[in-house]
């Protein structure tokens, strides 16, 4: 797994800030008001902090932006990073200026002097998740050993909240490795065995092989994988930090580790793209490391469905009827619309074995989600107001873009066979609608259920706030956040 930042405390050595060899960083605010350990980086290069702030510089500066003087003279250091940031920021903006130094943080140290601000320990979030870097296939590059010390008048009041949050951030990353993973390494055999070595934790995990789900009757998913080399599998893993009688939050995530399209082919070009499609599956795996690492006092159960989409002699078929675990016969008449058929197998067997208080899937579900929502917002589809408005307002309070859409019977309608009980497509109007259609068949009506359509917002070809290009790890905060706020005491 790709390292965390490794992240110290210490208290206030103001006599350390001249002999540090690496990047200094200090936070000022836009009214230019020096901290101790600033007046001492001031003193030390001669006045070059005083003369930043009587330039304009920090007034100017976005809240949240870095602004750095390299190799100051008067210092060890390799550099000087000011964060703009007020002394009371949002938790947002504090993350942003943490990520801003992280993505200057290549393999060096750096000390922050956070002073009195009043969330140092977002902006050491900020800095773990941006520096992260997707080397193991880099031949000549070493993966780097980064480290972060943070400075500040009472460590020991900081490190508890600090932890949580590098928790957190190492959900992501992991995230971002399962999606980064090209398919040949990350095949439904490797995922996992990544998720088995979680048990480590404290996480119980199960892994049920095709002949375990064809006992369950899961004939929608196996036929997703059918045409493959690589085994379908359904990962089950379960957190048992609440109370013992409390039933769990479901996760479902689809894990397509490469999607072809199958017999219904893609077109060749992008389609390197479709070694993202089990994000979903990836989602539930790093908010399930985080849950563990940070010791949550709540019940979760994640699952995924692991297979890969291939064209062969075995694949099915346009125009193949299955039968779904439910009972429900399905027309496959698009065996590119693979990842409900997936879905719909592992979430009703995730409602039969643990009667859920809520299930959330995750899934890199539809190209219509992307054309619609673009790269910002995941589309959320839910049955539950009360559950569908915790997430909404977990992924604003984490600023995990998320935005509600309808569902309706004239959507599922749009679903009704010829031959059999449904189809797996609903044609090309509101093509994500009618994708959550299909999955809401096979939501009981007593189980609060959130979908949410994750295609766009995934894995990006541009930087975004906290990741460098690539895998995001979309949805892994928002998601922690939830169960932190919803069903943890
Ligand atoms: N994995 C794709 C959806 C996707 C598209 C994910 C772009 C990420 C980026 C999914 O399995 C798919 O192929 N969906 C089809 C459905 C259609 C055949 C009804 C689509 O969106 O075109
Ligand atoms: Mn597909
Ligand atoms: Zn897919």
């Amino acid at each position: 797994m790709t390292n965390l930042v490794t992240t110290s405390f210490s208290a206030v050595d103001l006599d350390a800030l001249g002999s540090f060899e690496g990047r200094v960083a200090l936070v000022i605010a836009s009214d230019g008001k020096l901290d101790a350990s600033a007046r001492r980086v001031n003193r030390l290069t001669k006045g070059a902090v005083a003369r930043l702030v009587e330039a304009g510089k920090l007034e100017k500066a976005e809240a949240g932006s870095i602004i750095t003087l390299g190799f100051p003279a008067g210092m060890a250091a390799e550099a000087v990073d000011i964060l703009c940031l007020d002394r009371r920021p949002s938790t947002q903006d504090a993350r942003k200026a943490g990520a801003a130094l992280g993505k200057v943080l290549s393999d060096g140290a750096a000390l922050l002097c956070a002073g009195s601000n009043t969330k140092s320990a977002q902006i050491a979030m900020g800095v773990a998740m941006r520096a992260y870097e997707f080397t193991p296939h880099k031949s000549d590059t070493e993966p780097k050993s980064r480290a972060l010390t943070i400075m500040c008048a009472k460590p020991e009041d900081v490190e508890p909240e600090v932890n949580t949050l590098l928790a957190i951030a190492e959900g992501a990353h992991m995230t971002r490795d399962l999606v980064n993973e090209p398919a040949n390494v990350l095949t439904t055999t490797e995922f996992a065995k990544r998720l088995k070595d979680m048990e480590s934790l404290g996480l119980t995990v199960e892994v049920l092989e095709e002949a375990d789900l064809e006992k369950l009757g899961m004939g929608s998913l196996l036929c997703v994988g059918q045409g493959s080399d690589s085994p379908s599998k359904v990962v089950v893993m379960q957190w048992n930090g609440g109370e013992k009688d409390t039933k769990p939050l479901a996760l479902v995530g689809k894990g397509v580790v490469f999607d072809t399209g199958g017999i219904s082919l893609k077109p060749a070009a992008g389609m390197e793209d479709m070694t993202m499609d089990m994000g979903g599956a990836g989602v539930v795996s790093g908010v399930m490391r985080a849950l563990a690492l940070r010791k949550a006092k709540a019940n979760v159960v994640g699952l995924v469905g692991l297979v890969e989409n291939m064209p062969s002699g075995n694949a099915v078929r346009p125009g193949d009827v299955v039968t779904s675990m439910k009972g429900d016969t399905i027309e496959v008449l698009n065996t590119d619309a693979e990842g409900r058929l997936v879905l719909c197998d592992v979430m009703w067997y995730a409602q039969e074995r643990f009667a859920p208080v809520g299930m959330i899937d995750l899934a890199t579900l539809t190209g219509a989600i992307v054309i619609g929502l673009g790269h910002d917002n995941a589309g959320v589809f839910s049955n539950n107001d009360a559950l569908c408005n915790a997430f909404l307002k977990a992924a604003e309070n984490e600023g995990e873009g998320a935005w509600r859409m309808p569902l309706g019977k004239a959507y599922d309608d749009m679903l009704k066979s010829r031959i059999a009980d449904m189809k797996n497509i609903g044609g090309r109007p509101a093509g994500s609608i009618t994708a959550a259609q299909f999955l809401q068949r096979f939501v009981k009506d007593e189980t609060p259920w959130v979908h949410l359509d994750i295609a766009g917002v995934t894995s990006l070809k541009s930087e975004s706030a906290l990741a460098p290009v690539g895998a995001t790890g979309w949805g892994v905060m928002a998601l922690n956040r939830l169960v932190q706020d919803m069903f943890e005491r």
